[in-house]
């Protein structure tokens, strides 16, 4: 399997993985044939690219962390709460309990792919993009807890909150959430009220006063400069710390109305430049180990000329993965794999950037 760009998919292409849609639906199959009339249709609702699955690429497999079927119910859990919420403005008794044992599910195959490398290649829909996100920032702000050991129940704490971390802006009125331009002094300090709302709805409801908390802060900034509070450093709590790179690393993995979908490379940059201001350092330190720059699948040009497909991520050798060569120029040639990592003789070549066609 290898990713493509929706710029570069053509009719005729096999899909890889199933593509969801709107309302945690599935838009198309895994193993559907693209058609013309999909590609437009396809690139309108905002995909990034898509997996295909071809000769060159059929021994690639690209691994989720949590199974299609997992993320779609989530993401009709979340979106079915967050509606009844909005309507009856009550939390049910029944929703805690499907959101708890989803949670659970997700913090189960988390821990079963606890060495898998964070993939930040994105598809998601404009239409859903809360709902999606509220997952992905689920997922992501698990994985990072994984990474630091955290133990099971304060895992299912922080997933809980950070897949309910925006659950207060149910509470601000959709004119100034949807507003097109920019808002006033006074509709931003309206927006500022989100995480205090999520804060005392979710403490109504009995959630964990820890994932309360996460909710309530979740706009601090490290260097003390977020909302509501201006809490500092490690007066933040550490579930808030996390949901925050969580929740920025998958927002800018995603096609947005004013500007395009962050490469994982340039995700990487930004986590970097916001060390210690946005972030907490010694959360990113751990965060990047665990990012893919080149997740598996993903095209890439190597400086020795030749083109080829990421086939193996290492935690520790995030920059060398294994590369599955196909192209040298715009030649095809015979393919064979390559390992930066410890291929002996590749130590003098470098990933120079993405292959949008190959
Ligand atoms: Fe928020």
């Amino acid at each position: 399997m290898r990713f493509v760009p929706i710029n570069c998919i053509q009719e005729g292409m096999i899909l890889g993985k199933g593509l969801p849609g709107v309302s945690g639906l599935m838009l198309l199959n895994k193993g559907a044939v693209i058609q013309s009339s999909y590609v437009c249709k396809l690139k309108e609702l905002g995909y990034v690219g898509l997996y295909i699955e071809d000769d060159l690429s059929n021994d690639i497999e690209v691994i989720d962390v949590i199974s299609q079927n997992v993320r779609l119910k989530t993401i009709r859990t979340i979106k079915n709460t967050l509606i009844a919420v909005q309507k009856d403005k009550e939390l049910t008794e029944d929703s805690v309990d499907r959101i708890q044992n989803l949670m659970n599910d997700i913090v189960d195959s988390i821990l079963v792919n606890r060495d898998a490398m964070i993939n930040l290649i994105d598809l998601k829909v404009f239409d859903d993009y809360t709902y999606y996100h509220s997952v992905n920032v689920g997922v992501l702000a698990i994985t990072l807890g994984v990474a630091l050991n955290l133990s099971r129940e304060k895992l299912y704490k922080l997933g809980l909150a950070a897949v309910l971390h925006d659950i207060g802006k149910v509470f601000i009125s959709k004119n100034i959430l949807n507003k097109p331009g920019k808002l006033t002094y006074e509709e931003f300090d309206i927006v500022k009220t989100h995480p205090q709302k999520g804060f005392e709805y979710l403490k109504k409801a009995n959630l964990p006063l820890s994932s309360c908390k996460a909710v309530l802060q979740h706009h601090e900034r490290f260097n003390g400069q977020g909302y509501p509070m201006g809490a500092e450093g490690e007066k933040i709590s550490l579930f808030s710390r996390i949901i925050t790179i969580a929740d920025v690393c998958d927002a800018l993995a995603s096609n947005r109305p004013y500007r395009k979908a962050l490469t994982p490379t340039e995700i990487v940059e930004y986590v970097m430049s916001e060390y210690g201001s946005l972030f907490d350092p010694a959360l990113v330190d751990v965060f990047i180990k665990r990012i893919a720059p080149y997740p598996v699948g993903t095209c890439v040009l190597l400086s020795n000329g030749m083109a080829g497909i990421v086939a193996e991520n290492y935690p520790d050798s995030c920059l060398r993965p294994k590369v599955k060569i196909i192209k040298h120029g715009m030649k095809d040639i015979e393919p064979f794999f390559i390992d930066m990592k410890t291929d002996t003789k590749s130590y003098n070549i470098t990933i120079t950037g993405l292959a949008e066609a190959i």
